[in-house]
C-alpha cells in the first residue's frame, strides 16, 4: 500500500493573467512549495503534471490533467493525493490528516474543508436571486485523497459537471469524508493572492 501525490500544474491561469505554477513566492516557484508540502506530509512519491522538470503533459481541463497524472502513477500506488500546484501553503499536518483519514479505511475519498465566512448570495444579471443557507456549507480545498481505483472509475464514468475530483466520486455514490482544512491554504487564483500568501508566511 503506497500513497502517491499528483501535483497538477497545467492550465492557463486566465484569472491570474497567465500560467502561475512557476511564479515566485519568497524566491521559490509555487509548484515547489506545493510539492514540498506533499513530501513533508509523507507521500511515497509525487507525479508532476504540466510544463515542469520531469512533468508529464497536462490537458485542456483540470480533470484531463488529473487523468494524465493517474496514467503516470506507478502500479504500486494504492492511494493518491491530488493537489493544486497553485496552493503553496498547505501544511505537512494537513497532508498527514488527509493521508491518515484515508488509510483508516472505510472511505473512498477525503477532502479538507473550511467554514465559509461570508454570507452567500445566488446572483443573476446583477440582482440577488436568493440568500443561500450557509448552515453546513464548507469550502473544499486540496490535497484531496482517494483510493486510486475509485478515482480512476469516477473519471471513466466522466461526470462533466463535477466541480472537483471528490465530486466525481460523490457522483458515483462513493463515500467522501472530511478533515479540517486550513484558511492559509489558499489557491493562488487572482494576482492579489500572491500578496495574501506572502502575508500568511509573515
Ligand atoms: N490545472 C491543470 N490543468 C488544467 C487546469 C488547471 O493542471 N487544464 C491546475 C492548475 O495548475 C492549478 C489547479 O489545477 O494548480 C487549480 O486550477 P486553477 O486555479 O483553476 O488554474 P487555472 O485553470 O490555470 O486558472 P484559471 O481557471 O483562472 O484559468
Ligand atoms: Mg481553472
Amino acid at each position: 500500500m503506497t500513497v502517491h501525490g499528483i501535483l497538477v500544474a497545467a492550465g492557463r491561469g486566465e484569472r491570474f493573467g497567465g500560467p502561475k505554477h512557476s511564479v515566485l513566492l519568497r524566491g521559490r516557484p509555487l509548484w515547489e512549495w506545493a510539492q514540498e508540502s506533499l513530501r513533508r506530509g509523507g507521500v511515497d512519491g509525487v507525479v508532476l503534471v504540466g510544463d515542469l522538470p520531469g512533468g508529464v503533459p497536462g490537458g485542456a481541463r483540470r480533470r484531463d490533467s488529473v487523468w494524465a497524472g493517474l496514467e503516470a502513477l506507478p502500479p504500486s500506488a494504492s492511494h493518491v493525493l491530488i493537489h493544486d500546484a497553485a496552493r503553496p501553503l498547505a501544511s505537512a499536518d494537513l497532508v498527514r490528516r488527509v493521508i491518515d483519514r484515508l488509510l483508516v479505511g472505510g472511505v473512498d475519498a477525503v477532502v479538507p474543508v473550511v467554514p465559509v465566512r461570508d454570507t452567500l448570495k445566488r446572483v443573476g444579471d446583477g440582482w440577488v436571486v436568493q440568500t443561500v443557507d450557509r448552515h453546513g456549507v464548507f469550502a473544499a480545498q486540496t490535497p484531496q485523497g482517494f483510493k486510486v481505483e475509485v478515482l480512476r472509475a469516477a473519471h471513466r464514468a466522466g461526470d462533466d459537471d463535477a466541480g472537483d475530483d471528490a465530486a466525481m466520486v460523490e457522483g458515483m455514490g462513493g463515500s467522501v469524508a472530511c478533515v479540517e482544512g486550513e484558511t492559509a491554504n489558499l489557491k493562488v487564483t487572482y494576482p492579489g493572492d500572491l500578496a495574501l500568501a506572502e502575508a500568511w508566511l509573515r
